[in-house]
């Protein structure tokens, strides 16, 4: 199901370039449209503006058998002559076909591993957006929501198969790219596509209808009509208008219907539409192999000429192959296990993912790139937010001591079943109300209780002094300055109490008074910073002197405070959507990478737990691969510097 979408070619992104054609881009509903009745000009258009597949005039044969041929035969008869097959029912013996079925047995043998999953509606319909996700959350949330998990299979899943008999050999193996595994609720449609491997697909539970055509018919599919070419068709396989697209009647369908316990091999370059059949869930997996390498060898061009060239590699590919060891007897962790050197490298690290390096603060402490911010969060929330954010991996929390966000995280971090305390990086605030030194230290006191620890990773004083504009305190004659609450937090630092210490919403000549008179490092600046507003002086100056640099207002919504009309100004914005739908996250995570990448600590607020696995993958979206869509943010995202 992987497509040559150019975009993905490269080292890392395996998962996205399979992914890809699940939301192809024009894949224009979420749930399938009905056909609609023919209007009488086109009245006699066999199957205009109706399913895919319905145009045929010609029907070609899928050869199906109802056992594994040898791998050999395999290679020689399917393989080297680009030969579709169905085996019906041949993996009924698969664990997986007995088990997967049930939720319950889902839930506790994959509960805690984390999956791949892409969500439909956090950027718009047509480009969706990766999420990690638990397979505990999946179960919770796939009836109800648009998700679709696709992802390498994890190494309790491949206890429960082997590889199919006709590819468990050595000879074939050896071109493994990836196992993967595909759920949904059973209402997914794909576009009309083809693959960049060979391609295996077994259904586990529930079925799929699978609609080929050969590599050459893939002219009457118009793909070379519109830019990129990347093997996608631009026909909507949901109604084809055969007045724009007509010469779809006069490809050749090949298709079938595979029930669970049957599986189907594509060769690479056929196109292919694929719709699920029956409720949740529908579960398949499946095998790529890495036979002809043609998105490598060839040289860039259109689709045609790219199938042309894929087909002429096969036609030079040896007639035989020599299968060598057979591994039918094995399950497939047993086969990765046995024979490491089989093992690709999307397989290697089993879905580990690395995350940015945490920071090295000048305290000698590490703070992570990312956090959840919980300021203002209701108590409510945060009861569900705090628990979500552990369990996806978060472990820097930035409280805020005027609400119950500390109350709320320490009432969860004293039964916290995810991690230690010494895992956890908990920032604390001083409010200017309570700057002087005997008023820092009581506020700390309070935190430490509500926290119930006995000590607190960094204390930021909130603000150099009381104002009008989100700082407001009391009348108190007897308030001190920042200076003494500094000197508070160093005596703190020094009993133990505090590791790191630093400030909020210094200006850049507080900042060098400050780093005047500190005997204690300053470790973090706090303040603000978005796409608008980079404060791009104080950073430098934050750089020059080892201060860390930490967001607040990332996301934006401070200029609504200010202002700003209607709604946010970033995640509507042309520039940062488009950002959004090519990284295939969104408009939220791009934010984060973009400030990320700038070595700045974030930790966004969200009570939303989607959101909050969502923007954790501001670690892994693929911008190395291609960073024009953040540079275009750079450098002509309007802003202040
Ligand atoms: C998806 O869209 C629906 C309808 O617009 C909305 O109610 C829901 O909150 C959205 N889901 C997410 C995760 O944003
Ligand atoms: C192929 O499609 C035709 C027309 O829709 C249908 O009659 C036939 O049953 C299909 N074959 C399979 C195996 O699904
Ligand atoms: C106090 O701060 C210093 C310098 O930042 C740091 O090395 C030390 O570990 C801190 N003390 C504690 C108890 O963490
Ligand atoms: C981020 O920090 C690392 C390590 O201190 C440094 O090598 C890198 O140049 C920094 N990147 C930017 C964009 O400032």
């Amino acid at each position: 199901m992987e497509t040559k979408a150019k975009f993905y070619a490269g080292a890392v992104p395996v998962l996205l370039a399979i992914a890809w054609s699940i939301w192809g881009p024009n894949l224009g509903q979420f749930f399938p449209l009905m056909s609609t009745d023919d209007p009488s000009d086109t009245g006699n258009l066999k199957g205009h503006m109706q399913r895919f597949g319905e145009q045929a005039q010609n029907y070609g044969h899928i050869t199906t058998l109802d056992f594994f041929p040898d791998p050999e035969v395999f290679y020689r008869d399917y393989v080297r002559k680009s030969v579709p097959l169905v085996v019906k029912g041949a993996l009924k013996h698969w664990p997986a076909v007995q088990k997967w079925k049930n939720e319950d047995y889902l839930r506790e043998r994959f509960g805690h591993s984390f999956f791949n999953v892409h969500w439909r509606n956090l950027s718009d319909e047509n480009h969706p957006a990766y999420v990690d996700m638990p397979m505990t959350d999946f179960l919770d949330t796939y009836r109800k929501e648009k998700i679709y998990m696709d992802s390498t299979i994890s190494p309790e899943m491949a206890e429960d198969l082997t590889f199919p008999g006709f590819v468990a050999c050595e000879g074939l193996l050896k071109m493994l790219k990836q196992v993967a595994m595909f759920f949904n609720a059973g209402w997914s449609s794909t576009d009309i596509h083809l693959d960049v491997t060979e391609t295996i697909f077994a259904q586990v539970v529930g079925g799929r209808h699978w609609i080929l055509t050969t590599p050459r018919d893939g002219k009457y599919l118009y793909t070379d009509d519109f830019e990129p070419h990347n093997g996608i068709s631009p026909v909507n396989q949901e109604a084809v208008d055969l007045t724009k697209f007509p010469d779809v009647s006069k490809i050749v369908i090949y298709n079938t219907t595979l029930e669970a316990g049957d599986i189907i091999y594509v060769p690479e370059g056929w196109f292919h539409q694929v719709r699920t059949k029956g409720g949740a869930p529908n579960i398949a997996v499946a095998v790529f192999i890495n036979f002809l390498w043609c998105m490598w060898e060839c040289p860039d061009s259109n689709d045609a000429e790219y199938i042309e060239s894929c087909i002429k590699l096969r036609e030079q590919k040896p007639t035989e192959l020599e299968c060598n060891i057979r591994m039918e007897d094995l399950t497939v962790r047993e086969v990765l296990t046995k024979y490491p050197y089989l093992t690709p490298p999307a397989m290697e690290q089993w879905n580990e993912k690395e995350e940015t390096d945490p920071f090295l603060l000048k305290s000698g402490y590490e703070m992570p790139m990312l956090g959840l911010g919980l300021g203002g969060m209701p108590h409510k929330d945060a009861q569900t937010a705090i628990p979500h954010a552990l369990k996806v991996g978060y472990r820097l929390f930035d409280t805020d001591p005027e609400d119950e966000s500390e109350a709320a995280l320490g009432s969860i971090l004293a039964q916290n079943p995810y991690c230690r305390r010494e895992e956890v990086f908990i920032i604390v605030k001083v409010h200017p109300k309570h700057l002087g030194k005997d008023a820092t230290k009581k506020s700390i006191e309070r935190s430490l209780n509500r926290l119930k620890t006995d000590y607190i990773d960094l204390v930021l004083i909130k603000a150099p002094s009381c104002d009008t504009q989100g700082f407001e305190c009391e009348a108190d004659e007897k308030r001190g300055t920042w200076q003494e609450s500094w000197e508070a937090l160093e005596e703190l630092n020094q009993t133990g109490t505090v590791r790191s210490i630093g400030v909020s919403n210094f200006k850049i000549s507080q900042l060098k008074e400050l780093l005047q008179k500190a005997t204690v490092p300053v470790s973090v600046l706090q303040a603000r910073f978005d796409l608008i507003k980079r404060n791009t002086k104080l950073r430098k100056f934050c750089t020059k002197h080892g201060i860390q640099f930490m967001a607040h207002s990332v996301l934006g919504f401070k200029w609504l405070d200010e202002g700003y009309p209607e709604s946010n100004p970033f995640f509507d914005n042309p520039r940062v959507l488009t950002a959004a739908r090519k990284y295939r996250t969104s408009p939220a995570t791009v934010l984060l990478r973009y400030a990320m990448d700038r070595n700045i600590t974030v930790v966004p607020k969200s009570s939303n737990p989607v959101h909050i696995s969502v923007n954790k993958h501001a670690f892994y979206i693929d911008v190395d691969n291609d960073p024009s869509f953040m540079n275009d943010l750079d450098e002509n995202f309007p802003h202040m510097n």
